[in-house]
């Protein structure tokens, strides 16, 4: 199995408006050669005007969630299959701003990911210890434990990535230290393997929380570092575009 391509996707959360489309024009337009696939997962809302504006170049475009139903009366929700019409290629699921505020269980992760997968779009399924469990020292524990309970077995043979985002180093300026995000992805890749055998060392797993231009390259050339997941610096072409660079 050879290595994964890696992938910089950039999240904006509750961020961006039709004028923020310039952003995403910039950061077509500075991208370059580069290795890795890049994406921008805006608002819903922004998904088609993002796709058309991005149509003709190599940035991918995503959604931030999806319901685990595929049609029904679930107002104020989005299917998967709206993302795809929109244009979206890819979906986050299981962020910990979901998995917290709106108490997604690992099994509504892997429902949302099976309603992804019949979408026939690719998720980003997203892990990560709170600053309590990371000082009780279970941090490997819940991760990998996150990794079983969220993917479900259909993953198998499909293209989809993991993120380990430790929830204290999301949008507050502080990381792991390189030795603790490798511990992380290493247990997150053997986990992979035992769940998709061989297939599981061709899945990217991304760090997430508080990259940034200076501190890209060293993470991303972390041992099992296979891409980003970017949410602050994202919204701004120049950050994002350095941390692409550092791939
Ligand atoms: P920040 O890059 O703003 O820390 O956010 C990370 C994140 O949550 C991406 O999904």
């Amino acid at each position: 199995m050879t290595k994964p391509q890696p992938l910089i996707a950039g999240n904006w959360k509750m961020n961006g408006l039709g004028a923020s489309l310039g952003e995403a024009r910039a950061i077509a337009a500075g991208l370059g050669a580069t290795s890795a696939r890049v994406a921008l997962c805006p608002p819903a809302v922004l998904i088609h005007r993002m796709s058309e504006a991005l149509k003709d170049s190599a940035v991918l475009v995503g959604g931030q969630d999806n319901h685990w139903d595929d049609t029904g009366a679930f107002t104020g929700d989005t299917s998967a299959a709206m993302l795809a019409d929109a244009g979206a290629g890819m979906v986050i699921l299981g962020h910990s701003e979901r998995r917290a505020g709106y108490r997604e269980t690992d099994d509504i992760v892997a429902r949302k990911t099976l309603a992804t997968l019949r979408a026939g779009l690719e998720p980003i399924v997203c892990v990560g210890e709170t600053l309590e469990q990371r000082k009780a020292g279970e941090a490997l524990a819940v991760v990998t434990g996150q990794v079983r309970g969220s993917l479900p077995a259909d993953l198998a043979g499909k293209a989809f990535s993991v993120a380990y985002e430790p929830v204290w180093a999301i949008g507050t300026g502080l990381t792991p230290t390189t030795p603790e995000i490798e511990e992380v992805h290493r247990a997150i890749r053997a986990t992979l393997v035992e769940m998709f055998g061989e297939a599981g060392k061709g899945v990217a797993i991304l760090y997430g929380g508080s990259v940034k231009p200076s501190n890209a390259a060293e993470i991303l050339h972390a041992d099992e570092v296979g891409g980003a997941l970017v949410g602050g610096a994202s919204l701004k072409a120049e950050d994002f575009l350095g941390i692409i660079r550092a791939v």
